[in-house]
């Protein structure tokens, strides 16, 4: 039985089959609504998430199954102090997969050692994020046509985004990839991800405050917000959460084949006016992200690609 708990869980080879699977799915999306009837995922989402959530969920009643959770954190039973461990015992008797978020990072892996049925990381506090990142990797490939040889900007809280760290994981394993990290000083990618992950696998990377004088050699821009829930105090939130807000006039020194990504949920970080762009990515993203979901719950659930049995793939 497989998880997905760390985006290096699944090789560059499965990812890129995985990406197909999504691709077949985005092209016709009716024939897979019957794919996974009589299945059930089960959502434990122990922080406010909405895109995350609800795109896991429709992800799962698109291929025709069932999907059961609770409505917030405050009403779970781990309100009154129940473990994961046992929380995840009890689920696996009442559903097939479940898609966990947490505070505390690294709750979805010890999950996943004392379940039955398949656990996938849905966002475990400042650590990752791998469903983000699968979302994040269909976007680039339809938009650039490839995962190889790009400079990828990753502007913000570098720090607490667990989006970018997953990011940087799972493209730092694909050939000719350069980093261009922008962030201020105080949310500067963790140390763990320049050590273990860039400087051990000489990735080249630069380390840079300026968003204007990174912008002309960007492939790839991605925009996060920056995570208030993570910070120990306000002081800091408020006079950090302006850092960085991308507007049309900024969008004028980019590649005019530069795709602008954003997990969302956006604060302020990219002014209206750059939506109407059409190197605007995050919308699209979006989308992406119920076929990247679908096809991972079929992959996990070792279910059957009706395309692939009549086209022969
Ligand atoms: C991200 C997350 O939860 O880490 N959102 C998401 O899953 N789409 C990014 C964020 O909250 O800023």
């Amino acid at each position: 039985m497989r998880h997905l708990i760390d985006p290096l869980d699944f090789s560059s080879e499965e990812i890129s089959a995985l990406l197909d699977l999504a691709d077949r799915i985005c092209d016709d999306p009716a024939a897979y609504q019957e794919v996974a009837v009589h299945k059930k995922l089960a959502t434990l989402f122990y922080e406010p998430s909405t895109r995350t959530r609800l795109s896991f969920e429709a992800a799962m009643l698109n291929l025709g199954g069932h999907v059961l959770g609770f409505p917030s954190e405050n009403v779970s039973s781990a309100s009154k102090g129940e473990s994961v461990a046992d929380t995840i015992r009890v689920v696996s008797c009442y559903a097939d997969i479940v898609a966990m978020r947490h505070p505390k990072e690294g709750a979805p892996l010890r999950a996943s050692r004392y379940s039955r049925i398949p656990v996938i990381n849905a966002g475990d506090g400042g650590h990752q994020h791998p469903t983000q990142t699968l979302t994040d990797l269909m976007t680039i490939r339809r938009r650039m046509g490839r995962l190889e040889n790009l400079t990828i900007g990753l502007c913000g809280d570098l720090k607490f985004g667990r989006t970018v760290h997953s990011l940087i994981k799972t493209m730092a394993r694909r050939p000719g990839i350069r980093f261009v990290l922008i962030s201020p000083e105080e949310l500067r990618v963790p140390d763990y991800i320049i050590k273990d992950v860039l400087e051990a696998n000489n990735i080249p990377y630069e380390e840079t405050r300026s968003l204007e004088e990174a912008m002309p050699q960007l492939d790839i821009l991605y925009m996060t917000r920056v995570q208030r829930e993570r910070f120990f105090n306000e002081e800091d939130y408020v006079r950090l959460k302006n850092s960085y807000i991308l507007t049309r006039d900024k969008m004028a020194d980019a590649k005019p084949t530069m795709a602008v990504l954003h997990p969302l949920p956006r604060v302020n970080e990219i002014a209206l006016d750059v939506d109407d762009d059409p190197r605007a990515a995050y919308f699209e993203q979006v989308q992406n992200g119920v076929y990247v979901r679908m096809a991972l719950i079929m992959t996990l659930l070792g279910l059957k690609d009706p395309k692939a049995a009549k086209e022969g793939n």
